[in-house]
Parts: C-alpha cells; sequence; structure tokens
C-alpha cells in the first residue's frame, strides 16, 4: 500500500545572500508553507558580501517570509579569504540589491550566533540520513564542519551543491564559478568526502535568466504584498549589475542560478543529470578553482556526484513563478 503521508524535506540552507540566494530562500519558504519542506536551520556562507552581511540578510529573508524562529548561524571565515574578491558590484553592498533597509528588522544578532559548521555539525548527528544540506554559497561552512568533525557530511541524506562550470565557460575566471572559486580548498574538502552530492553547475544556470516580467506576474498576484515589492525592486537591481557584466548578452534580466537547486530537490522532471567523480583544481595557475570531471570512455572506479546537464528553463520558471504567487498571496 501506499502511504498518504507525505514526509517533508528537511534542509538546511547554507546560503551567502545575494540576489540569486533571495529567490531560492524565498522560494523554499513557499515550499515549507505549503507543507513539502521543513527548514530545520540557515547557515550564512561568507561570500557575495562579508559573514555580517550574509548574516543579516539571511535574517532579514526569514523574517519577510515569517519563518524568523528558524537558527541562523554565522559564516566560517576562513584565514584564507582575506584575499578573495566578493561579488558586491553584482548583489549590491549588502548583497540584496541595497535594499535591506527595507526589510524587517529581525532579533538574531550576529555577535551572539552560533557558528555555521557548529549548527552543521550538530543538526547531522542529531539526524543522521535525513538532512539535505543545500549549499548555495562557497562551501567553507560545510568542509569547515567535515573538518573539525570528520565523516560528519557522510551523515546528510544529500547536499545539493550550486557551483562549479563543465562545458561552460566560468564566471569569475574564465574556467571558474564564483562558489567553487571563492574556496576551492574548501570545495575539494566537500567533494573528497561524501559521495551523495548534486552538483547545479553554470552549465545550466546560464540559462535560467529571469526577467522583469517574471517579477511583474508575481507582484500582480497581490501588488499590497511587501515580499512581492520587494522581489520587483531586486530583480531591478539585479538586471542592471548583471547587463553591465554582461552575463545574459544583452537581455534584460538575471541569472537565478540558486533557485534552481530548489527545481532539482522539488520538480526534478524539469532537470537531467550525469554521474561523474567532481575534483577541484586547487593549483593551476589559470584553472584555480575549475571543476572537472574524466569524460573519457575509460572505466570508472568512482564518482561522487551527480551533475546537471540539461534543464527545461521555460517549466522551471512556470513551477517557481506560481510558488512565488503563492508565497505573495497572503502576505501584506
Ligand atoms: C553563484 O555565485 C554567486 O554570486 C551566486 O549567488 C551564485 O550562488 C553563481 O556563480
Ligand atoms: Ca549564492
Amino acid at each position: 500500500m501506499i502511504p498518504n503521508v507525505i514526509s517533508k524535506r528537511k534542509i538546511i540552507l547554507d546560503t551567502d545572500p545575494g540576489g540569486d540566494d533571495a529567490f531560492a530562500f524565498l522560494w523554499l519558504q513557499s515550499l515549507a508553507r505549503q507543507g513539502f519542506a521543513e527548514i530545520v536551520a540557515v547557515t550564512a556562507a561568507d561570500g557575495n558580501v562579508a559573514a555580517q552581511y550574509t548574516f543579516a540578510g539571511a535574517c532579514k529573508l526569514l523574517k519577510l517570509g515569517g519563518f524568523d524562529t528558524v537558527e541562523v548561524g554565522r559564516g566560517v571565515i576562513n584565514a584564507r579569504q582575506g584575499d578573495r574578491a566578493d561579488a558586491e558590484a553584482i548583489h549590491g553592498a549588502d548583497g540584496m540589491g541595497n535594499l535591506t533597509h527595507t526589510l524587517p528588522t529581525p532579533e538574531q544578532s550576529y555577535d551572539t550566533a552560533r557558528l555555521s559548521d557548529q549548527i552543521l555539525i550538530e543538526a547531522l548527528k542529531q539526524a543522521p540520513g535525513e538532512l539535505t544540506l543545500v549549499a548555495i554559497g562557497p562551501l567553507t561552512n560545510l568542509a569547515a564542519a567535515e573538518q573539525a568533525s570528520p565523516g560528519v557530511l557522510q551523515l546528510a541524506k544529500e547536499i545539493v551543491i550550486m557551483g562549479g562550470a563543465f562545458s561552460h565557460a566560468g564566471n569569475v575566471t574564465p574556467e571558474a564559478e564564483f562558489n567553487i572559486a571563492f574556496d576551492p580548498e574548501a570545495a575539494q574538502v566537500v567533494f573528497s568526502c561524501c559521495d551523495r552530492i548534486v552538483v547545479i553547475p553554470l552549465d545550466i544556470t546560464s540559462q535560467l535568466i529571469f526577467t522583469p516580467e517574471h517579477a511583474q506576474q508575481i507582484f500582480q498576484e497581490n501588488p499590497n504584498s511587501s515580499i512581492a515589492q520587494f522581489m520587483v525592486a531586486l530583480c531591478q537591481f539585479m538586471v542592471k549589475s548583471t547587463l553591465a557584466f554582461r552575463e545574459t548578452s544583452g537581455v534584460p534580466g538575471f541569472l537565478v542560478h540558486d533557485a534552481a537547486t530548489m527545481a532539482y530537490l522539488f520538480y526534478p522532471e524539469t532537470l537531467q543529470f550525469q554521474r561523474a567523480q567532481v575534483e577541484v583544481e586547487t593549483a593551476g595557475q589559470w584553472t584555480r578553482g575549475k571543476t572537472v570531471i574524466d569524460r573519457r570512455h575509460k572505466a570508472k572506479l568512482s564518482a561522487n556526484a551527480w551533475i546537471a546537464t540539461e534543464v527545461n528553463a521555460t517549466s522551471l520558471f512556470a513551477i517557481m513563478i506560481e510558488d512565488l504567487k503563492q508565497l505573495v498571496a497572503s502576505n501584506r
């Protein structure tokens, strides 16, 4: 007999908000409100902007969506990270299109928050095999958790990562994608200690151009909604910076890379995958941060990940927009 009780997917979102993180985050909150997901914790990561801003952004997004009882961790700052360029030019000084002042003030404080790796370790040990880690920023927190407690990432049900570029060019260097390039050593730690990884790379996210028309469709559902108003304003900011960086070949829109993780988790029919052993280049003078797989037809002895190779962007956007409409429908 088929059980009629749907068990929610228990998720820890590791994020560095980020314009596209914000859309992924709001989509997740819609799915949680609809009863498909449980947000166990949010672990902010140092990345698009500095750790105190990603922490603030994560807290504000949870408050906006009404999930502000969820614990937020503050991102581990890796000693090597001093010389790394963030993505403030794309996402705004606060990571959120310079719009955080328009969002509600959360109760959580950066100074008293637990570190993200501590939260990951505790949660994974408490619920072995049950938690899905969705990592949409650099992998510093996950690697720190593994280094502090070896074997802990293998306790995850699955690790879904937005990152990497295989056949596609990089977006921060000719070969490397931001989330991996920001902390390649951390990424390599994660890929070498777990074999239940799903990778959503630039190869497919570069096709996900979210436009002001998409934002308008959500806004029309409930123009009084503060979430809808925020989405429209954030989209406007992101389109401008994205055009300046020529990421969409002149199409007025921006890439919602991180949102594709939600498509995989809840609407996997929108994607196709290939299994492979992913490694991260940590030494190359020109290729540091590149994700590498072996495409040759030679017998493979191991594989650690499923890599998304194709996406049905039309379907993905239709679904995402309907879910976001549901979130704004009853919001003021
Ligand atoms: C990734 O880099 C960040 O700037 C985005 O938020 C996304 O996670 C895309 O390369
Ligand atoms: Ca991100």
